[in-house]
């Protein structure tokens, strides 16, 4: 079984009390938004030591993707039965925006300006969670 179609299943088993849309997000979230993200964030870090030319390019490439998937992601949530009321939508096209910055630099290899805007991009990911993913106290 594809990895993905596992941990589908493995959320809907795990999901009784959510919604449809609870599920949908989570999966955009899981498969999509948080890989590209990772995947963005390691173009604007450090390379490992002694990192090879070849694994530069790979990383860089996988940026760009990220940063690709993160728009296209980020204008999923916006459209009907998926965004919710309140700024929603807001967040999520500041996630698009903000990933359109991430790719050219992915593009320009430009480190400094990934980091940079590695840093925006998480104010887009902290926001939204901070409106609509509720927390369990900590105790
Ligand atoms: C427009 C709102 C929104 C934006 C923007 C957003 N998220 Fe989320 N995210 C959510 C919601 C809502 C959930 C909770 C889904 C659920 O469990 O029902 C979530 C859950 C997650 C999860 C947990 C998924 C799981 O397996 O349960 C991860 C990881 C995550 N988001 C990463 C990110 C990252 C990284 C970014 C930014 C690059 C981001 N999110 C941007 C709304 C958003």
């Amino acid at each position: 079984m594809k990895p993905g179609l596992m941990l589908c299943l493995l959320f809907v088993a795990s999901a009784s009390a959510a919604t449809a849309e609870d599920l949908t997000t989570k999966m955009i979230m899981a498969l999509d938004v948080n890989p590209g993200a990772v995947a963005f964030w390691a173009g604007g870090n450090d390379p490992a030591d002694g990192e090879s030319a070849f694994a530069t390019e790979a990383r860089w490439a996988a940026a760009l993707k990220g940063a690709q998937t993160m728009q296209a992601k980020g204008k999923l949530l916006q459209s009907p039965g998926i965004a919710r009321d309140g700024p929603w939508s807001t967040f999520a096209e500041m996630m698009v925006q903000i990933s359109a910055e991430g790719e050219a630099a992915a593009r320009a290899r430009n480190a400094e300006k990934a980091f940079e805007i590695g840093g925006r991009l998480y104010d887009s990911c902290n926001g939204c969670h901070k409106t609509y993913v509720p927390r369990v106290p900590a105790n």
